[in-house]
């Protein structure tokens, strides 16, 4: 998200526009934490994880009250649009004020649950992946050396993006995931045709959404049905929120934060702008969170291709 803001304050000081940040989200839209932003205000944050800004879950903002104390501050500090980086709740936000105060709003794909549709990737995503890849490897030297079988949780709240991508990616044997069924029978025969192949370690990436519960419980299924293997369970949690950004989410938040100010420098309201087909693609916020993002099938295929 740095490397955003970043990109967004330089852009607007390249177009000779004046750019203020609000600190805490809309906690401190409401409260009117808000202060101007220079060249210089974001020097050396572009490697840096997170959000200097400062990032909270706003409740006050839900309400009706708390918005028109928002408005009352994007008047007094005489701002002319609002760009908001984050997922499905800021997303959503960002809408319902637009709506009732008129204000021209573009969102910025940031999560690393990558569950945004009307952009391939966003932001953080790719960090995420890489952390939760690198965990694996080195998850694999027990696994191997110990003959284990080990169950990675990953996050992705309900989306099973940073699953399937860490699953290729670290080679696991399966994958579970929130947007499919499986059964845990259907995952012990795959478990059974590894050992038969002489599979030498197993590793199975669990979407902290998925249906049949979380690494534990997958876990202690599977150990009441398959007594043969020895079974450990790693939950890689916050770790994959945050470290250093990867080149892939430096190159696309810099890219998304310049594309936001050039639209709304274009007159766009109440879109995401996203990367589509490696092009800058303006989506309806509305279409954005309610268009559900599918998994692509592709890579369930290779996945299975793989796992044998
Ligand atoms: O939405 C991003 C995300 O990291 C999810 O993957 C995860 O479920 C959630 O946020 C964790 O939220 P919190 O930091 O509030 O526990």
């Amino acid at each position: 998200m740095n490397a955003a803001i970043r990109a967004v304050v330089r852009a607007s000081i390249y177009y000779n526009l004046e750019i203020f940040g609000i600190y805490k989200g809309y906690d401190g839209l409401i409260s009117g934490n808000i202060e101007q932003l220079f060249v210089r205000s974001v020097s050396n944050i572009l490697s840096r994880g997170g959000t200097f800004l400062l990032s909270a879950r706003s409740q006050e903002f839900r309400t009706k009250e708390g918005r028109e104390k928002a408005y009352e501050n994007f008047k007094k500090f005489d701002l002319d649009a609002l760009v908001v980086i984050g997922g499905d709740g800021s997303f959503t936000g960002a809408d319902i004020f637009s709506e009732e105060f008129d204000v021209p709003v573009i969102g910025i794909p940031g999560t690393i649950d990558n569950d945004l549709a009307g952009t391939d990737f966003t932001i953080g995503f790719d960090t995420a992946c890489n952390t939760a890849t690198e965990a694996i490897d080195k998850i694999r030297d027990t696994a191997s050396s110990h003959e284990r079988l080990f169950f990675v949780e990953v996050m992705g709240r309900d989306a099973g993006f940073i699953a399937v991508n860490s699953a290729i990616g670290g080679g696991a044997v399966a994958m579970i995931v929130p947007e499919h069924s499986w059964s845990i029978d259907q995952l012990i025969a795959r478990l059974r045709k590894g050992a038969a192949n002489q599979k030498a370690s197993n590793i199975v990436i669990i979407a902290e959404g998925c249906q049949l519960g979380n690494a534990y419980a997958v876990a202690d299924q599977v150990k009441e049905k398959l007594d043969y293997f020895d079974i450990r369970v790693t939950v890689l949690g916050h770790l994959q929120r945050g470290g250093s950004p990867t080149t892939m989410d430096r190159v696309l938040a810099s890219r998304l934060g310049v594309a936001a100010i050039e639209g709304l420098r274009d007159g766009k309201s109440k879109v995401m702008v996203g990367v589509v087909n490696n092009h800058i693609a303006y989506t309806h916020i509305h279409e954005a969170i309610k268009t559900e993002k599918r998994l692509d099938p592709e890579e369930f295929r290779v996945a299975k291709i793989l796992s044998i």
